[in-house]
């Protein structure tokens, strides 16, 4: 598939049941479940500190308390929502398109909420512990004075998810770099792009000759994706299923009406 400046309606016409898909979504596409973006977030309660104190080995040597807290935080805030409609679509496209790989960088478990299977959580989950200097898992327990320790080491527990200047697993990237040199069509979704290596995906994408799309709120990407849908991810995905069933060439569950 040839990439290119393309419309909405030529996109629709270009999907099909074998089409291979990559999906990367972000923090905006649970924004609509009340969670605020990693951005957002830092205009509240967490505003005087910066990403990296909240996000980092380092913040955690430095202040454990403080990084444990804002986790158990945004983890309080993930187990009163609720999946919205944008990750009920993408679960429903994970049938439809039987070729298609969801990967996101959220690490909220929502998409699993709403019934993906096979998707790559390359920043880990909101909803595991390890331990900090041996990995160790843990079910998640909440910090009393300090902050819970590993019941094998005594090491403390820290979030089980991929913090700024940690590598990533290498066989999740092996994974999705397949699935990129693979992919026919690359959607990026409610992500800012500033964060590597999910930010350079697009690129992979379309470096393969995939056609590329970006859906995001802000008019992001516009000058590398072939096509920008503006708006909110969950409105935007709707009207893409909308166009999708009335060409009748899917076979649609019942879960998706
Ligand atoms: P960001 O918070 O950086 O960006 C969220 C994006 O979603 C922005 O581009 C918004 O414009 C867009 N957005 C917000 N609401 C939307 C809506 N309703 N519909 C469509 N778009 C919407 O989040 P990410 O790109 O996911 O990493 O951030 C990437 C990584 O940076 C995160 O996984 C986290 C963070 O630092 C780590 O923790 C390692």
């Amino acid at each position: 598939m040839k990439a290119g400046k393309i419309d909405e309606h030529s996109f629709i016409q270009k999907l099909g049941p074998d089409t291979r898909i990559v999906v990367l979504t972000g923090a905006g596409i649970s924004a609509e479940s009340g969670i605020p973006t990693f951005r957002d977030a830092q205009d509240g309660l967490w505003s005087q500190f910066r990403p990296e104190e909240l996000a980092s080995p380092e913040g955690f040597r430095a202040n454990p308390k403080l990084v444990f807290d804002w986790y158990a935080w945004r983890r309080k805030k993930v187990l009163e929502s609720k999946p919205n409609k944008g990750h009920e679509i993408l679960a429903l496209w994970g049938q439809q398109f039987p070729h298609m790989t969801l990967i996101t960088q959220n690490v909220d478990g929502l998409h699993q909420a709403a019934g993906s299977q096979d998707l790559i959580e390359m920043h880990g989950s909101i909803h595991r512990l390890i331990c900090f200097k041996e990995r160790h898992p843990s079910p998640w327990v909440a910090a009393k004075d300090g902050v819970p320790l590993c019941m094998r080491c005594q090491s403390p527990l820290r979030p089980d998810v991929v913090w700024f200047g940690e590598m990533l697993d290498r066989r999740i990237l092996e994974h999705i770099g397949k699935a990129l040199a693979n992919c026919e069509v690359f959607l990026a979704i409610g992500t800012s792009g500033l964060v590597y290596p999910a930010a350079g995906f697009l690129d992979e994408a379309r470096a393969s000759g995939a056609l590329t799309v970006v859906i995001n709120r802000e008019r992001v990407g516009e000058d590398r994706c072939d096509l920008l849908l503006q708006g909110s991810a969950s409105d935007i995905l709707q009207r893409l299923q909308d166009s999708i069933q009335a060409r009748h060439v899917f076979k649609v569950s019942s879960r998706a009406r």
